[in-house]
């Protein structure tokens, strides 16, 4: 059985259908990517997964049991977990304060053990007594995953992890993602848009295109898909389906 799946998803937002019938599963410990040009609805996707947007068709089930109608609180709770687009650290704190705070949020309340492992998973390099608002991208992005790996998550919706992010830092990104499912089982499901990221962690990639995927597979061979790369690139496809 899937770990997290979800049937026949559609939303309608503002009078505009965002996401038609989409359907995936990602199983214990594997590493998904999720791809697709901007405005194909991939963050939408999440909002639907995670449980932050309810008014949708279809229904979404997450390690044996259906949780459609379940809140993003208690989704959460038992272990779906996700990032956003934007790392978007509470103004005002201190790295250690973000922590305490997270720390404070959870029951059981996880133990100080607990945080300084997370804080040496994601290899947190700025000092404790560093005010949030003035890290940089890579280190609020590894702030928050240290206050969601607090909780113990079965799975982790990460939107976009790498955006704004050098090559090396990306590197370090990757690297975690992959101790994350290598070491501690945890799933990942990865919105991405770089191939040779995808290549390097996810062991297949969805592409979605105006709401609906339009390709599976390994991320080698999905993006010289024709389709993918009219959606990506707008190139037209010829009847024989070369771009
Ligand atoms: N609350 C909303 N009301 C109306 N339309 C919305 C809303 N949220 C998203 N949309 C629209 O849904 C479509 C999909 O948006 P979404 O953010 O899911 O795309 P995305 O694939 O994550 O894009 P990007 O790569 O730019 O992050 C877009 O056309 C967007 O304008
Ligand atoms: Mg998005």
């Amino acid at each position: 059985m899937p770990l997290l799946s979800c049937s026949e998803i559609s939303l309608d937002l503002g009078g505009r259908r965002i996401l038609e019938g989409v359907s995936l599963d990602v199983e214990q410990a594997e590493v998904v990517g999720l791809a697709g040009p901007n405005g194909a609805g991939k963050t939408s996707l999440f909002e639907v997964l995670s449980g932050r947007q309810l008014r949708h068709t279809g229904d979404v089930t997450f390690n044996g049991e259906v949780v459609t109608k379940l809140p993003m609180r208690l989704r959460a709770q038992r272990g779906l977990m996700r990032t956003y687009q934007r790392p978007i650290v509470p103004a005002g704190l201190t790295v250690a304060e973000t922590l305490k705070a997270a720390r404070k949020a959870y029951r059981p309340y996880p133990s100080r053990l607990r945080m300084e492992w997370a804080m040496d998973f994601v290899q947190m390099r700025a000092p404790l007594n560093t005010p949030t608002g003035s890290l940089e991208t890579l280190e609020r992005r590894k702030l928050m995953l240290a206050c969601l790996l607090l909780r113990d998550p079965k799975i982790l919706l990460l939107d976009e992890p790498a955006s704004g992010l050098t090559g090396s830092e990306i590197d370090e990104i990757d690297l975690v993602v992959r101790r994350l499912a290598q070491e501690y089982g945890v799933a990942v499901l990865l919105i991405e848009h770089r191939l040779e990221l995808l290549a390097m962690v996810a062991s297949r990639v969805l592409v979605l295109d105006v709401g609906q995927v339009i390709a599976a597979g390994h991320p080698e061979r999905v993006f010289l898909e024709p389709e993918v790369r009219a959606a990506y690139f707008d190139v037209p496809m010829t009847a024989g389906g070369a771009a």
